[in-house]
């Protein structure tokens, strides 16, 4: 075997700048994030960190800037974007399921429809993922027949269907009741495990230090600093970050 000393980013986010009005809520980005690794951005309400998880989907616009997945340079449209985009799995605090589709439907949708993929091997496949976060015996119900933490494993499955390179998750627990937290960050620890490249926003500080490589703190629009959790919980540098843990501790 042939080390790889070339190993470029996964994600690579390049002096991304964007405005909503007159409020600067991307401010000169730059962020790369390579295979396997897992990143974690924490930081107050309203520092931009869902609008970063948007432009790294191109959900959202971006005004500078640039934006590669897998070294592919995101496109403004069409179908090229439509394949990267598959590259990129989201999962957001809503679960956004499909309320009118069974389960399973949820899981192969995408595959079908995207991918072209054929019924019986979607369906294999996405009984197999639906095991994988241990809730293949709901296949057949709907979405609202399940509890919060059951659907947000259905959404992880869902995203996981498509076979993307990256996961995003947008605080995917913060709509949770406390009992079902768990069950859904035990699925994104074992991701982590498997290798996937993982983005995950959240305040799960237990997360972070038990999954995350890197810790990136955002505020106003800015990445202020980042580090390993470990570093960053016990000692963080900036004012900012200080300032934000401290308020988290004591909540
Ligand atoms: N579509 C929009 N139009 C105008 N302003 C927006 C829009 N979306 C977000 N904003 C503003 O941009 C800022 C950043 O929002 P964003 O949702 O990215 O923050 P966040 O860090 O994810 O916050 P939270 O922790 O509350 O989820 C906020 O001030 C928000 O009000
Ligand atoms: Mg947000």
């Amino acid at each position: 075997m042939t080390t790889d000393t070339s190993a470029r980013p996964l994600v690579s986010v390049k002096d991304v700048n964007k405005h909503y009005g007159q409020l600067h809520v991307l401010q000169n980005i730059n962020l790369e994030v390579n295979k396997g690794e897992v990143v974690v951005v924490i930081g107050p309400s309203g520092s931009g960190k869902s609008t970063l998880c948007r432009a790294i989907n191109r959900l959202e616009t971006i005004e500078g800037g640039e934006i590669f997945i897998d070294g592919k340079k995101l496109p403004e449209e069409g179908k090229e974007l439509a394949r990267l985009r598959a590259d990129v799995g989201m999962v957001f605090q809503s679960f956004n399921l499909f309320a009118h589709k069974t389960i399973l439907e949820n899981v192969t949708l995408g595959p079908i429809k995207v991918k072209g993929v054929d019924k019986a091997t979607a369906e294999k496949d996405a009984m197999a993922l639906l095991e994988r976060v241990g809730v293949a015996h709901q296949a057949p119900k709907l979405p609202a027949q399940l509890s919060g933490g059951q659907q947000q494993r259905v959404a992880i499955a869902r995203a996981l269907a498509m076979k993307p390179k990256v996961m995003l998750f947008d605080e995917p627990t913060s709509a949770l009741d406390p009992e079902m937290i768990n069950e859904v960050l035990d699925v994104m620890v074992q991701l982590a495990k498997e290798g996937m490249t993982m983005i995950v926003v959240t305040h799960e500080m237990g997360f972070a230090r038990k999954a995350a490589d890197r810790v990136v703190f955002m505020a106003d629009g800015q990445i202020v600093e980042q580090a390993k959790p470990e570093e960053f919980f016990t000692n963080p540098q900036s004012s900012r970050a200080k300032d934000f843990l401290s308020k988290l501790l004591t909540h």
